[in-house]
């Protein structure tokens, strides 16, 4: 048994989890889930990054601290990844700790210690407004190369030139709209140069990163390694420099270290140590990144670790990017899409059949992974639930049926098909351990492939009727092939793999040897437990919600922040943020509009309530969301029977309330400020979303 610590990046406290995230915490997840099948003792620790500018200035828009911003994202990012069965040892945590501070001024000083540390002045553009200085991306201009308007500080998005923030013409501080003046302060950086050698071996060695990843490291080694930048003046949210005055570590100096501060709490909750991750070279650390930010994982982070003595990643995964129906994720296109709007959309089957469809795409390579939103559909309801469940949830019901729910023997002529199914089977450990998640899948519904056209072959169903011996052993010898795809793919839909394993009598769900290992005869099969569903094509392309104002776009809501209108925006936040308690904000973000889920809803039933002159009880039809109760203050309004039949909008997501009267589900939309009457959606169809 090898010990293995494994990490995904730590998701920027900044924002909602999406579906660009997911590719690798989906991966990570499944990783973890099959070493562990395969007995390893694995821990698996992330958290939120939750340092730097832009949460800084982002939670100053939100009327928040930066402290209490980045737990609330924190706190967010836990519940999404609880929904998409994604867990960490020791819970989601934060690189905003007292034990992350301690161990990065402990590095640092490891650096320092080791003379890797050197000081220069650098001039940079200063907000002489704000007080601050300004990152490339907080700047915008005119593009000195080609003219373009409203660019960013580092390059243009018209002419693609890169260039330096001070080459822009008529430059504008994206915080205050002020116009940057140049200012110089004293840097801290780690001579990066000095660890080349040890780097250039480091990646070089024998699968420690994907072979797609050495162009660029030979790149960036031809070109030599640059000092790396590790200070920030303050104002900075993040871990002061001991012994510097009003100077900060860079977030991505205290970020990877979250690495470590994460795995000794967990570390700790086993009764372990972090030294014993940490400083064991016999450890398997295991790097799971999106190829932009290789540079950050492959040079920074081992030299900060050589230097501070500590073990250095045996692996790493690198994934490429999300793109939906072939294009990058756009919030424009509303192909932005949030993990929470699946997982509530889809359920926990819709959250399974996603870990599925990024499954059937994921290999060890960095090639960027398209989610096409009509090929997901079809894998999940073709492969997945026609073949691979299908062996499940026929045979079950059926030896339910013909033998009180006994498994027989199986069947001597299947002995080719078993064979095959099982060399098959072999593979998939391994599979997993070299991150062939695609392989694996193909192999699993090859071996179902085998298995379904037995069944339909053999027709049980019909043999049943004269001899029932014979069909047991056939439906029996399905079902053995059924929980072993079921068991061999327990890493990727660990929910269904797990509601199989107790079926069969698999307490606690499979190891690789259980799931490969015989059915006894005579055993005692529970009942059918629905395993899985087809996926409803509506609601899965109801999850792209076209933005027709593009407000939810970056790049628009960017530049509106420029010049005068960004200083007169700040001051209405900051005044907004002041009165946050007085009422509802003046304006939403798109995103937050996009929480509320709207519904058309028929209505069934709508009577008085006795006791309460104003409230309608009111029975509801929401489609695919089934029936909902609510109880809507409109009685001085409308009557009931005006209601009965009609089709309304509803707050699909609202919180579940209990009152006096009942539990209401929902709250029905009115508009009219004196006499509100109900808006009513004709021509909807029950469940159809209001957007
Ligand atoms: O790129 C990002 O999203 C970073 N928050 C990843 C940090 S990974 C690690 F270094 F913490
Ligand atoms: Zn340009």
């Amino acid at each position: 048994m090898a010990k293995y610590l494994v990490t995904p990046a730590l998701p920027y406290a900044n924002g909602p989890i999406h579906l660009g995230h997911l590719v690798e915490h989906v991966q990570v997840s499944i990783y973890v889930r099959a070493l562990r099948m395969a007995g390893e003792d694995v821990l698996c620790v992330c958290g939120a990054d939750s340092h730097g500018t832009p949460i800084e200035l982002n939670a100053m828009k939100a009327g928040k601290e930066p402290e209490q911003y980045a737990a609330d994202w924190q706190k967010s990012h836990a519940a999404t990844f609880d929904k998409f069965f994604i867990e960490f040892d020791g819970g989601y945590g934060s690189t905003h700790t007292p034990l992350n501070k301690k161990h990065a001024e402990r590095i640092y000083g490891a650096l320092e210690q080791a003379g890797y540390v050197t000081r220069r002045d650098v001039e940079q553009l200063f907000d002489p407004e704000a007080g601050r200085f300004l990152p490339d991306r907080m700047v915008r201009g005119t593009c000195p190369k080609c003219g373009t308007p409203d660019q960013y500080g580092d390059s243009c998005e018209s002419c693609n030139s890169t260039y330096s923030p001070t080459d822009l013409k008529d430059p504008k501080s994206v915080i205050s709209g002020a116009t940057p003046v140049m200012k110089s302060s004293e840097h801290y950086f780690v001579s990066l140069g000095k660890f080349t050698k040890l780097l250039q071996d480091f990646t070089s060695s024998d699968g420690r990163v994907p072979a797609g990843i050495k162009n660029y490291l030979d790149r960036w080694f031809a070109d030599g390694l640059q000092d790396w930048d590790i200070s920030r003046d303050g104002p900075y949210f993040g871990f002061p420099i001991p012994g510097a005055d009003d100077k900060y570590f860079y977030v991505w100096l205290d970020a990877p270290i979250g690495y470590i501060s994460l795995s000794e709490k967990a570390a700790q909750e086993k009764g372990r140590t972090f030294e014993e991750y940490w400083n064991d070279p016999d450890t398997r650390i295991v790097h799971f990144i999106g190829k932009d930010i290789v540079y950050f994982h492959t040079l920074f982070w081992p030299a900060m670790l050589s230097a501070a003595g500590h073990t250095l990643p045996l692996k790493y995964g690198i994934h490429g990017m999300l793109t939906v129906d072939g294009v990058k994720m756009s919030k424009s296109r509303g192909t932005f899409i949030m993990a929470d709007a699946l997982a509530d959309a889809l359920g926990p089957i819709g959250v399974q059949a996603l870990r599925y469809y990024y499954a059937c795409k994921l290999t060890s390579g960095i090639d960027d992974i398209d989610l096409s939103l009509d090929d997901f559909i079809q894998r999940v309801n073709t492969d997945l639930v026609n073949k691979i469940v299908n062996l499940m949830s026929r045979t079950v019901p059926m030896l339910h049926r013909y033998c009180d729910g006994k498994v027989g023997p199986t069947d001597p002529a299947a002995q080719g098909l078993l064979d095959e199914a099982r060399a098959r089977a072999a593979k998939v450990e391994h599979l997993y351990r070299d991150l062939e998640y695609a392989q694996v899948v193909r192999e699993v519904v090859a071996i179902a492939d085998g298995a379904n056209k037995y069944l339909q072959d053999e027709k049980p169903w019909d043999v049943a009727k004269t001899n029932v011996a014979k069909a047991q052993m056939q439906l029996s010898t399905a079902l053995y092939v059924g929980k072993l795809c079921m068991g061999l793919l327990g890493p990727i839909i660990p929910d269904a793999s797990q509601k199989a394993a107790a079926m069969v009598g698999a307490e606690g769900g499979f190891t690789f040897a259980s799931a490969l290992a015989p059915l006894a005869e005579g055993l005692q099969l529970l009942p059918y437990d629905r395993l899985f569903e087809r996926l409803d094509k509506k609601a899965v392309h109801s999850l792209v919600v076209p933005s027709e104002t593009g407000a939810a776009d970056g790049k628009k809501a960017a530049k509106a922040k420029t010049g005068q209108k960004a200083a007169d925006k700040q001051g209405k936040a900051k005044k907004e943020a002041a009165k946050k308690d007085e009422g509802p904000p003046a304006e939403i973000k798109v995103d937050d509009f996009f929480k509320v889920e709207l519904r058309a809803a028929q209505v069934k039933k709508a009577t008085d309530v006795e006791g309460a002159d104003k409230l309608i009880s009111v029975t509801l039809d929401v489609g695919p969301l089934g029936e909902r109760h609510v109880f809507t203050g409109l009685k001085p309004h409308v009557q009931p029977a005006e209601l009965e039949g009609q089709m309304v909008a509803l707050v699909a997501n609202l919180k579940p309330r209990k009152m006096k009267f009942g539990l209401s589900e929902g709250m029905i939309l009115a508009a009219g400020d004196k006499e509100p009457k109900p808006v009513f959606v004709p021509g909807a169809k029950p469940g159809d979303r209001i957007t």
